[in-house]
């Protein structure tokens, strides 16, 4: 089966964001659109032609076809073996974990993470490198490179391959092999946890708690791991199927979008924990009995607790933030003795830490938490982490962090996002905060001294690369912040996310709610950006 040369000509918005190259599937869906993105990365990332490449995505709409466009393009380009997930599904940490399992020169992971799917909504592709994390920039801009000069691709002409029976099969010359998506990851996770602790604390009779799946990727891979191999009573699992629309829900795992799992939680009768994860399962929400464990309160519990499970009772070497994630696990780093690091927003950029071993744990206040296990961040890996904790501790979740908060002070922490604004209206926005910035250091806003205001750059402690405007920060006296940045994973118009965090050491005012506990400070950043004269919103859309 020879490969076919088929002429294309270039598309000019395949740069890709935060996370990939995400947009509406109907724009996917135009000739050539996918083919010149996967071409592109062919041509870039030579070492796949004689190599193994992993493919597989979340599920979405859209996820099959694409994977049998892939499986014909990798033919095309001489790769020898493809690892695909049956059915094309691969969450996106276990795609990391099969990555590096098998030693592969890297993935192709199909996914647009928490945004809804179905044909009127989001689809998304991305590369992952041989460390098994998204690639760093220096890749992804050389792959939107030659997006913007590509003349034409190869494809093989072939039926499509059966990607819902386990084994292996060739196609033009290449073998594809349809693997179990969950096994590899599933035995990973039963290698860092203490599954026989969690097995006695869901059988004690006095621990009731439900994993949301949303309709998303996760649901076998919950069911598995926490039915399956842990024990915990059928059912724990909802929404554990999924679908390519997700429900027609919005699989993201925030107070705004899992509200009925929080429900489930409030009250007498609320249960002792719950958890959710999103459309490819790298994202995790918390809660105990009434109670919302914030993602960067999270990543320093986990970090101050780490050697409590086996994958990490040695001890870990340091951890990374992005940096509008609050500073409480620096605080907790401080007292460990270990380095924090702080890096622009995108997990890509925990892959060289990760890498060179300065850091085991990070994480990002969109509920993204992981570690050196695998390089993307992991939902299912953050839930059992947790569940791991509670079985050791025999505390409850609201003890665990209340007692965390008495030891290291607590920072409170909201952001909020207005979604879908008009995009020219948000960059000058932030333009205008930029113009700000030179004259803020010194200046009194409200109660609050200002100590510094920058445009955040990173410099990569490792290969020493630098990325520049990653969001406009403004400290004050006593660790009070304010950051600004524009999203840079939204498919319509732009969204202006604001983070407001302030310390608290005050053990007897930590029981404040955040909203209120910030109020001055949010009126600070509104009043600060001219948030409602520029966009036109008096309220963000969703605050988490
Ligand atoms: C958002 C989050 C960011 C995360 C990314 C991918 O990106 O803020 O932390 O890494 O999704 O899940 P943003 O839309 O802000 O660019
Ligand atoms: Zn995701």
């Amino acid at each position: 089966m020879e490969p076919k040369r088929v002429a294309t000509q270039p598309f000019t918005d395949q740069r890709p964001g935060t996370s990939g190259l995400r947009k509406r599937v109907r724009v996917f869906e135009q000739p050539n659109y996918l083919e010149n993105f996967v071409q592109a990365i062919f041509d870039t990332q030579k070492g796949l032609a004689g190599g193994v490449l992993v493919v597989g995505g979340d599920g979405r709409y859209y996820n099959r076809t694409a994977t049998q466009t892939i499986l014909r393009m990798a033919a095309a380009n001489r790769v020898a073996k493809v690892l695909v997930g049956r059915g094309g599904i691969l969450s996106t940490p276990a795609a990391s974990c099969v990555i590096r399992k098998y030693r592969t020169g890297g993935g192709i992971v199909l996914s647009a993470s928490h945004n809804p799917g179905g044909p009127d909504a989001d689809f998304g592709i991305k590369f992952n490198v041989a460390a098994g994390g998204p690639a760093p920039e220096s890749v992804t801009e050389a792959i939107y490179a030659r997006t913007r000069e590509i003349g034409a691709y190869f494809t093989v002409d072939s039926p499509e391959i059966d990607l819902d029976r386990l084994g292996t099969s060739t196609l033009g010359g290449m073998t594809v092999e349809v693997i179990d998506p969950v096994a590899d990851y599933a035995d990973l996770m039963a290698s860092l946890f203490d599954f026989p602790a969690i097995h006695q604390l869901f059988n004690s009779g006095l621990f009731r708690m439900r994993f949301d799946a949303m309709h998303a990727v996760t649901g076998p891979y919950a069911i598995e791991i926490l039915e399956n191999r842990i024990g915990a009573e059928p059912g724990t699992v909802i929404n554990g199927e999924p679908l390519e629309d997700f429900g027609g829900g919005h699989p993201d795992p925030n107070l705004a979008h899992a509200q009925e799992l929080v429900a489930m939680t409030q009250g007498t009768d609320g249960l002792d924990f719950a958890a959710a994860s999103d459309g490819d399962g790298d994202r995790n929400m918390i809660l105990g009995k009434n109670f919302f464990v914030t993602p960067s309160d999270s990543l320093a519990v986990l970090a101050a607790n780490a050697h409590q499970a086996p994958g990490y009772k040695d001890g870990i070497v340091g951890v990374a933030r992005s940096m509008p994630t609050s500073q409480a696990a620096d605080r907790v780093a401080e007292q460990l003795g270990i380095e924090c690091y702080e890096t622009p927003t995108g997990w890509k950029f925990f892959g060289n830490l990760l890498d060179a071993g300065r850091i085991t744990l990070c994480g990002e206040e969109s509920f993204g938490t992981g570690s050196d296990h695998v390089r993307e961040k992991d939902g299912l890996w953050a839930v059992l982490f947790w569940l791991n904790l509670l079985a050791a501790r025999k505390q409850s979740v609201k003890d665990i962090v209340h007692e965390h908060w008495r030891r290291f002070g607590r920072n409170f922490y909201t952001r909020h996002d207005y979604e879908g604004v008009d995009a020219k209206a948000a960059a000058d926005l932030v333009d205008h905060l930029r113009i700000l910035l030179p004259e803020l250091p010194g200046k009194r806003l409200g109660a609050y001294q200002v100590e510094y205001a920058d445009d955040f750059a990173y410099v990569d402690p490792v290969d020493g690369s630098r990325s520049d405007r990653q969001g406009v920060r403004i400290g004050f006296e006593g660790g009070s912040r304010v950051v600004f940045r524009l999203s840079g994973t939204g498919t319509e118009g732009a969204t202006l996310r604001v983070y407001i965090e302030a310390y608290e050491s005050d053990p007897v005012k930590h029981d404040q709610d955040p909203q209120t506990a910030l109020q001055p400070l949010i009126l600070i950043a509104r009043e600060l950006a001219q948030i409602e004269a520029r966009l036109g919103r008096a309220e963000p859309d969703v605050i988490t």
